[in-house]
């Protein structure tokens, strides 16, 4: 089964669970980094936003909240139950924002034609992480911009824990709260074979990125990336 496929059964299977799973795993501290990359879009002050691998919509509403209401902001993701909770929430919060199937390596958006695009812990599971930034590059528009937020590689000190955390007490926690252990080992396994943020710096340039910087938070367990084009 191609890995794509299984990453979407994966989420769809968590999909009811997922943020509040979140919100324990990291203490509240996911809140914080959204935060930083909500903060740098802010600056940005796009007319147009297409936030990838949306999930249930968190980044898309926190953006809503911070742009003025003439931006329009997209919500892509290749899992139907995660968009479904991302638009329960759009009527809930009565939130301008709109939710499309998109898989991130063959995206819905033409060409040169988003100002921000942001996507959060989304590059992570790209099947093929080269096709999904030249993707990423393709609808960006000349002169804009993206930011991804992900988990990466800490400082060499915090790995002892970080490791323990990542490989035995997260999809144990996990695991426990959802009753879906295998998705979380998968969770545990993916952050290890992620590139570290230069790695990551060179892999957007590969892609035809320029003016590409990060930001680390946690010891360098989680970055953000910023990218133009
Ligand atoms: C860890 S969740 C992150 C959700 C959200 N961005 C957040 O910050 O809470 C990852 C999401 O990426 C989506 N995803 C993974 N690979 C994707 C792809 N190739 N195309 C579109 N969505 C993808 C999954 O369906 C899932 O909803």
């Amino acid at each position: 089964m191609p890995e794509g496929v299984k990453v979407q059964g994966m989420f769809s299977q968590i999909a009811s669970r997922y943020d509040l799973v979140n919100r324990i795993l990291s203490l509240g501290m996911c809140v914080a980094w959204r935060n930083r990359l909500i903060q740098r879009a802010h600056e940005a002050q796009p007319k147009t936003v297409a936030d990838l691998a949306t999930g249930s919509g968190d980044v898309a509403f926190a953006l809503r909240q911070t742009l003025p209401s003439t931006s329009q902001i997209i919500g892509y993701d290749f899992c139907v139950p995660m968009l479904d909770l991302a638009r329960q929430r759009a009527t809930q919060e009565k939130a301008n924002v709109s939710f499309a199937t998109g898989d991130c390596m063959h995206l819905p958006i033409a060409d040169a034609s988003v100002e921000l695009v942001t996507i959060a812990y989304g590059v992570r599971n790209f099947e093929n992480r080269s096709q999904g930034l030249q993707e990423l590059h393709r609808i960006t528009q000349p002169g804009g911009q993206v930011l991804i937020l992900e988990f990466s590689q800490p400082t060499l000190w915090f790995r002892p824990f970080h490791f323990i955390h990542v490989r035995c007490i997260l999809p144990i926690l996990a695991g426990l709260l959802t009753g879906d252990f295998k998705a979380y080992r998968y969770l545990g396994t993916s952050i290890r074979d992620f590139p570290d943020a230069p790695g990551l710096v060179e892999e957007l340039k590969a892609a035809g990125f320029a003016k590409v910087s990060y930001e680390s938070m946690l010891f360098g367990t989680i970055a953000l990336h910023k990218a133009e084009r």
